[in-house]
């Protein structure tokens, strides 16, 4: 499908991909301001022709035409094969039935707010949300300067996470998280990450290096910064996740640590985006539930085949100094065998266990009610 759809008065626009499902190549995108905006009932309209609606203007207009079309919206989702059927002979099985036509989505996906080619949401008075592109999981050179839109919903969803803050005992501020990003929920992790930057600091140089890899909510950058602040560390956070990205841009600017002392690249998988530098401490808190991802949420805690923790175990030799170490945490949740597996795994790949700090937690994720959290200290061998 295309990205890319041309949009009277607007010019070329570009869809996200996790939302071109609602807006398939030969859709008609119509753009609604201000004075269309007044009459919903034909915003309404376009959208019952199978089009989409991009709206700019006024915001107490656009939440009308949100309410008005939420009121009507059963008239506007199709009526379901069984409803057509009523009445008629059936001539097939249910379950031949194609999935997508047993599951309508909402209608109001096929409201979408106009975004400018640098971030701004077209809506008066307008509201300041940073990195909307990489919020919603792009890159942020993905609209290639185009303007794009996204849908009300899925606007209402990022802007409701960001209000939610997340308290941790172990930093004086609160931090937020956007969708698909894990939250910095477990005490006990932070605890064991804190133990283990209290025991490297003393061996690190002044403006030692610090990588954050898998940053997620950014609260192992914050952490070291603020732990490490001794030898003036120099931090680089990444991840896969766009979101991820921008999630802890966010957050490192709640504790002014964005710039100075806390760096943050592109999104990319493991050390792709990190080039050739070399860190005298990595740190890793690896998805830990051995299973298939089977949603870019689960990207955060399932390692299918533990094919991630083992690719960045292969590759983190080379990112280290000479006396470069590693913080990596890790919990027992898919048993004792994939924690055999990893300490295996670190032999392999030339790695000597320096110090282990371990809790045993209750979980609510298994049917097991307790499992280890583990943070290794690892130096090369
Ligand atoms: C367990 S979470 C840890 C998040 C955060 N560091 C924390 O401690 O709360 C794992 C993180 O690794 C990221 N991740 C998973 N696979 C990755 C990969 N191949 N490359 C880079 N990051 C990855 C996930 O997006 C997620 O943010």
């Amino acid at each position: 499908m295309l990205p890319f759809y041309e949009v009277g008065g607007v010019g070329q626009v570009f869809v996200p991909t996790q939302f071109r499902d609602f807006a398939p190549d030969d859709v008609r995108i119509k753009f609604f301001t201000n004075h269309d905006l007044e009459r919903p009932n034909r915003i309404f309209s376009h959208i019952k022709r199978g089009g989409v609606a991009a709206l700019s203007g006024d915001s107490d207009l656009i939440s009308n035409t949100v309410e008005f079309i939420n009121r009507k919206k059963d008239e506007l989702v199709k009526p379901s094969p069984n409803q057509e059927r009523k009445g008629r002979k059936r001539d097939f099985k249910s379950s031949d039935r194609p999935r997508a036509e047993k599951k309508q989505s909402s209608p109001l996906l096929k409201l979408m707010i106009l975004v400018d080619a640098s971030g701004l949401l077209q809506v008066e008075p307008t509201s300041d949300l940073p990195y909307l592109l990489e919020l919603i999981g792009e890159n942020p050179e993905a609209n290639q300067d185009c303007p794009f839109l996204i849908p009300v919903p899925a606007l209402k969803k990022i802007q409701d996470s960001l209000q939610q803050p997340y308290e941790t005992d172990a930093l004086e501020k609160s931090l937020v998280v956007s969708e698909n990003v894990l939250p910095p929920q477990s005490k006990d992790t932070i605890h064991l990450f804190q133990q283990g930057f209290w025991c490297v600091k003393d061996s690190l140089p002044m403006e030692a290096a610090v990588l954050d890899l898998g940053c997620g909510s950014g609260i192992l950058s914050i952490l070291a910064a603020h732990r490490l602040a001794g030898c003036k560390p120099r931090v680089l956070a990444s991840d896969i996740l766009p979101e991820a990205i921008a999630t802890t841009r966010i957050n490192l600017y709640r504790f002014n640590l964005y710039g100075a002392q806390v760096e943050v690249t592109r999104a990319g998988d493991l050390f792709e985006p990190i080039g050739n530098q070399k860190f005298d401490l990595i740190v890793f808190n690896a998805p830990w539930v051995v299973a298939r991802c089977r949603s870019r949420a689960e990207i955060a805690i399932h390692d299918e085949n533990q094919n991630t923790v083992r690719r960045f175990l292969a590759q983190t030799q080379d990112y280290l100094t000479s006396c470069g170490q590693v913080l990596l945490g890790y919990a027992d949740h898919s048993g004792q065998k994939m924690i055999t597996n990893l300490e295996t795994m670190f032999e392999t790949h030339g790695f000597l266990i320096q110090d282990v700090f371990r809790k045993r937690v209750p979980t609510h994720r298994s049917k097991k009610k307790w499992e280890n959290i583990t943070v290794y200290r690892l130096c090369g061998s």
